[in-house]
């Protein structure tokens, strides 16, 4: 696969090491973690060191062959060994389908394999890591073209959460569209949802376009609404962690207020997101699992508490949006229309890999 340009990457894996960008310090230290085992992967995606969904998905692939990197013994054990690493990192985070397709589909490809040879199935192992990591930089690059069509100079566009290079393998999903709007000179400018409780719009969002130099205001987001009253939204575009196959839509909580919003306001919604986020086992959105993470997120700001102590606490990561508030879903495979049953079977056998 040809070497395709990011703006930057929140991750890359060396001699036997995946280093990783430590989101929870952005904006003010660029650290790096590094990992060499399966472990600290898993630590690293449930702390949320890495996050976004294809990030997650690219960053297990590495984890599962580091799970494995040291193992000794016969194919049959090897395989056993990959099931349960795999399983392991599966269970950091719940809600973003990216994570269990790059680890079943990197078991998949061993299980498919008649070599026997360990140590030949070890670097099938990473080699098929290093295609989903390059895979994902395509895809977004073939998002950002699809999306970049629906927008017009002088446009307004809102964004909740970070879909950016940071969640993806260096370019975005729903940020894609306007890396590809400003390659294509179309002048336009970004909202930038603070979201809350861990701010990755204002934390990360923020921090790439500005890097980026794309025009963009931070706003809280409880300001949404007047906004879009006053008619200064022209559209929103949003990533996503899980999509069933009705269309209905798990991303950062808020998402769905910030959908519903749009529609009463006559705003077109859409999300950005790649094939590796459909789930062929959810038919409609009842069927996504939502994290629920700790209540110090929502009690407390980079560790000053805010909140009573003993406060009972409420914080889901994601909300189901339903599929119809949704204008289009932005793939690389183009924008799917509603109504998204039919729109979705048209890509079925890009979800099948
Ligand atoms: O909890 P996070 O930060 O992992 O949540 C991320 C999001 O909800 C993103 O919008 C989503 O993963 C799409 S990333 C291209």
């Amino acid at each position: 696969m040809q070497n395709l340009k990011v703006p930057f990457s929140p991750l890359h894996f060396q001699n036997d090491t995946l280093y990783l960008l430590d989101q929870r310090k952005l904006p003010l230290r660029e650290v790096w973690v590094r990992c060499r085992d399966s472990r600290a992967v898993w630590q690293a995606i449930r702390t949320m060191v890495v996050r976004g969904a294809p990030a997650i998905g690219v960053t297990a692939g590495y984890g599962l062959y580091l799970g494995i990197r040291t193992f000794q013994g016969n194919r049959r054990a090897f395989c056993r060994k990959l099931v349960e690493q795999a399983k392991y990192l599966d269970s950091s985070r719940p809600t973003a389908r990216n994570l269990a397709y790059a680890v079943e589909r990197i078991v998949k490809k061993v299980n498919a394999s008649e070599e026997s040879n360990v140590l030949r199935l070890k670097r099938r192992v990473l080699e098929e890591a290093r295609n989903i990591h390059q895979e994902d930089i395509l895809i977004s690059r073939n998002i950002g073209k699809y999306g970049s069509r629906l927008f017009k100079k002088g446009d307004c566009i809102l964004t909740h959460c970070n879909a950016g290079g940071l969640a993806t393998s260096g370019y975005g999903t729903a940020l894609a569209v306007f890396y590809a709007m400003k390659e294509k000179g179309i002048s336009f400018s970004v909202l930038v949802d603070e979201t809350r409780p861990l701010l990755q719009g204002a934390r990360l969002t923020a921090w790439e376009l500005q890097k980026s130099k794309i025009p963009s205001t931070l706003i809280c987001d409880n300001m949404a609404a007047s906004l879009m009253r006053a008619g200064k939204v022209n559209g929103v575009v949003v990533g996503a962690d899980r999509i069933a196959m009705n269309g209905d839509t798990a991303n950062k909580i808020g998402t769905y207020g910030v959908a519903v919003l749009a529609h009463h306001h006559g705003i077109p919604f859409y999300i950005a997101a790649p094939s590796t986020t459909f789930d062929l086992n959810a038919k409609t959105g009842k069927d996504i699992p939502i994290e629920e993470r700790a209540a110090e997120e929502v009690t407390e700001l980079f560790g000053a508490r805010t909140a009573p102590r003993n406060m009972k606490v409420y914080n889901p990561a994601f909300d189901v949006t339903p599929h119809e508030l949704i204008h289009g879903i932005i793939t690389e495979a183009g924008v799917l229309l509603p109504p998204f049953t039919r729109s979705i079977k048209k890509i079925k056998q890009l979800l099948l890999k």
